[in-house]
């Protein structure tokens, strides 16, 4: 299957881009970089050292022989996407590729303005590339589980059944957002539901909690393609008693990761 991953240089896309091309599947990844500069323009820097894409791409063809595909260029730019899918013909694309703080999307009128655009226009393009390109193609789209809040009721899968005034209906679960960067994740949702209701297109929205740790079998298997092995290194070298805590931290990172992937390619066949 050839598959999509937008936002591959990024924490959860490379984990699947590797996931993925380790299984056999023929991978894409789709990525502007823009996340780096984030990083500049806060003057922050990652927690973990984190390579080049071109060199971990490099790496991972010498390792497996298996080549990833890279195309970079903005998904909130239609041109460059409706050329990449044109030219890839992706069967499933994994979609990954947003502003995902919402720190960043409340620091002013700018960044919640640059949050809701990359994100809302990127999600409407990939929806528009789906069906005039690729209307077999599948959808799996990273929402967050931040779209519903902290609601005093349990949190069901996407629908909920209202009685209202002596009638009764299956409506979407109210969402309630908590910052600019939750609420285009809200807006997204709404696009795919719609997209899905008038055009049949097929679509995924997971509605994922946080996702932990540095490491899964991939990484671990390669260790050079792990984003936080020098880190870990030095933690060794320091004796420090943190490793074990990472390590358990990974297990569920990695547990929750299969959880999507079962499913989904069993849906595909
Ligand atoms: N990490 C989590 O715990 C978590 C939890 C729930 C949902 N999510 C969602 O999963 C997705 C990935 O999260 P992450 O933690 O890997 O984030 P990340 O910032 O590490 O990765 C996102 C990648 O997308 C790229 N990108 C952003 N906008 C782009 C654009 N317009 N065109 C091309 N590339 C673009 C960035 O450069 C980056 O490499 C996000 O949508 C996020 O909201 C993440």
């Amino acid at each position: 299957m050839k598959i999509a991953v937008l936002g591959g240089d990024g924490y959860c896309g490379w984990a699947t881009a590797l996931y993925l091309s380790q299984k056999g599947h023929s991978i894409a990844i789709i990525d502007n970089f823009m996340r780096r500069q984030w990083d500049h323009e806060l003057g922050a820097q990652t927690l973990t050292p984190i390579r080049p894409l071109s060199d971990r791409l490099r790496i991972w063809q010498q390792l497996t022989g298996k080549t990833i595909e890279l195309f970079v260029g903005d998904v909130a730019d239609y041109d460059f996407l409706e050329s990449t899918v044109k030219a890839f013909e992706p069967d499933a694309i994994v979609h990954f590729a947003e502003q995902r703080s919402a720190p960043y999307s409340m620091i002013d009128r700018k960044h919640a303005i640059f949050t809701q655009v990359n994100n809302v226009v990127g999600t409407m393009n990939v929806l528009f590339a789906i069906r005039e390109l690729r209307p077999d193609c599948h959808l799996i789209k990273l929402g967050t589980m931040g779209e519903y809040g902290t609601p005093n009721i349990d949190i069901e899968e996407g629908y909920i059944t209202i009685e209202h005034n002596g009638r009764k209906d299956v409506l979407p679960y109210p969402k309630q957002p908590g910052s600019f960067y939750h609420l285009s994740k809200v807006h997204d949702s709404h696009n795919i539901m719609f997209c899905c209701k008038i055009w049949g297109i097929r679509a995924t929205d997971l509605n994922q909690g946080v996702v932990y740790g540095t490491m899964t079998e991939d990484f671990s298997i390669f260790a050079t393609l792990c984003v936080a092995w020098k880190l870990r290194a030095t933690i060794r070298r320091n004796k420090a008693s943190a490793v074990c805590t990472t390590s358990s931290r990974n297990n569920f990172r990695y547990s929750s990761w299969r959880a999507w992937w079962k499913p989904l390619e069993k849906s595909w066949g």
